[in-house]
């Protein structure tokens, strides 16, 4: 019996450092990325290169082998591994396509190509960067959906695809991207109905959604987002009533359904339930009943905009409607 105890603990002590053995390996490995995974980061780079057709400042002259990809234009890697952590090429006037290689570059934590002419789809591959934490493809010419894929991207941050061509729902599989902060999708072709799953986002700081082709009612879920600072719906076909529980986010400074199909009447204490307000907006709307006299609460309220509606009563001072 003595024996085969003491036996037992040498066991355990020889796997205990086994163990430590193994972290050990394993974090001297991660400091030496294998030369093939940093090769085909560069063929990655060089594949993009090639799908760029317009490129009147000459950024991608920068991308040729005289020196390291870490020093091409607009290219950022993790010094120690050198991997691609952000590609960042916004505003530079470039057209072009994306290529389902991105899928590759498995280190990125930012692919930022805002306000350029980049058209076609954006691939379903991007749903393999496992690290990615901020998407902005904003005031680009992408069309076709919104890919589903990119509910792998568990990490993301910034999602700001505004200012395209995109079609179809929000896909019900985004509900997996409950990190967002900033959610913005304004104007493409997006149809469908807001879904109530994005009441689960708790971090969510700015949720718009301005100028689709949204439909249906405004999920009384979205009440649980307990953080949220700019919200607008805006310039969709949304009908229904607004739930309290949505008045009710004291966090909210930027209010807007403006041009909808909402009706019912605003709550009597919205000034004193959305104190943070600077802009509160339901113009061209079906709204009735009283301008709640609480706004006069909201201490930086500055714009208060109902026009087309069925208001009654009178404006607090010094606001426009
Ligand atoms: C290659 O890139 C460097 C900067 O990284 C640039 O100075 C040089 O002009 C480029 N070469 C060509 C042929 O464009
Ligand atoms: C887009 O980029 C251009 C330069 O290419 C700049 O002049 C313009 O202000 C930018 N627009 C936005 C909305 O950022
Ligand atoms: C990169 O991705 C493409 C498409 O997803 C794949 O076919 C290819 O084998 C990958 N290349 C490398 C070098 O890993
Ligand atoms: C996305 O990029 C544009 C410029 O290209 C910038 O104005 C905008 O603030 C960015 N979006 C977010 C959420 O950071
Ligand atoms: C979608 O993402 C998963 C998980 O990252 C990945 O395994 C798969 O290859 C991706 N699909 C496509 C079409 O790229
Ligand atoms: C959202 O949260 C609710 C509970 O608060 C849960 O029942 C629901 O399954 C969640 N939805 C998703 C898609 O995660
Ligand atoms: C949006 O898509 C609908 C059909 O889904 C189409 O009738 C409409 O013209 C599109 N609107 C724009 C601005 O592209
Ligand atoms: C708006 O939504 C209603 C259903 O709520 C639908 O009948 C109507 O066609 C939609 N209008 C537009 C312009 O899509
Ligand atoms: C509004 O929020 C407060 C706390 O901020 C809570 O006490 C109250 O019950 C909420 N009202 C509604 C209608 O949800
Ligand atoms: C709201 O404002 C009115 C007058 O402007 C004031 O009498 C009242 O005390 C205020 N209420 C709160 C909760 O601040």
């Amino acid at each position: 019996m003595k024996h085969s105890c003491l036996n037992s603990k040498w066991i355990l002590f020889i796997f205990f450092h086994g163990i430590l053995l193994l972290f050990m390996s394993s974090s001297f490995q991660s400091a030496r990325i294998p030369t093939s995974a940093i090769e085909s980061d560069r063929l990655t780079l060089l594949d993009l290169k090639k799908r760029i057709s317009e490129d009147p400042l000459q950024i991608m002259s920068s991308w040729n082998d005289s020196t390291h990809f870490c020093n091409w234009f607009g290219v950022t890697c993790n010094p120690s591994t050198k991997r691609v952590i952000i590609l960042n090429l916004q505003a530079q006037r470039l057209a072009g396509t994306l290529t389902p290689s991105m899928g590759n570059l498995t280190y990125l934590t930012g692919i930022i190509l805002g306000n350029n002419s980049f058209y076609g789809e954006i691939p379903q591959e991007l749903g393999r960067l496992g690290r990615l934490q901020n998407l902005n493809l904003s005031r680009n010419s992408f069309g076709g959906n919104l890919p589903s894929n990119l509910s792998h991207c568990t990490q993301l941050r910034v999602l700001d695809v505004v200012y395209n061509k995109l079609v179809g729902q929000i896909p019900e599989q985004f509900s997996s991207l409950s990190k967002l902060v900033y959610l913005r999708l304004d104007a493409n072709n997006l149809t469908g109905s807001i879904p109530a799953w994005i009441g689960n986002f708790s971090s969510l700081f700015v949720l718009s959604l301005i100028q689709n082709n949204l439909q249906g009612s405004i999920p009384s879920e979205l009440g649980r987002l307990s953080g949220l600072g700019f919200f607008s719906l805006a310039m969709n076909n949304l009908s229904g009533t607004i739930s309290s529980l949505i008045y009710n986010i004291s966090s909210i400074y930027h209010f807007s359904v403006i041009q909808n199909q909402l009706h019912g009447s605003l709550p009597p204490d919205v000034g004193l339930t959305l104190p943070n307000l600077e802009l509160f907006a339901g113009g061209v709307n079906s709204f009735t009943g009283p301008i709640p006299v609480s706004l006069s609460n909201a201490s930086r309220l500055k714009e208060l905009k109902f026009s087309y509606n069925d208001l009654t009563g009178t404006v607090p001072q010094n606001l426009a409607i």
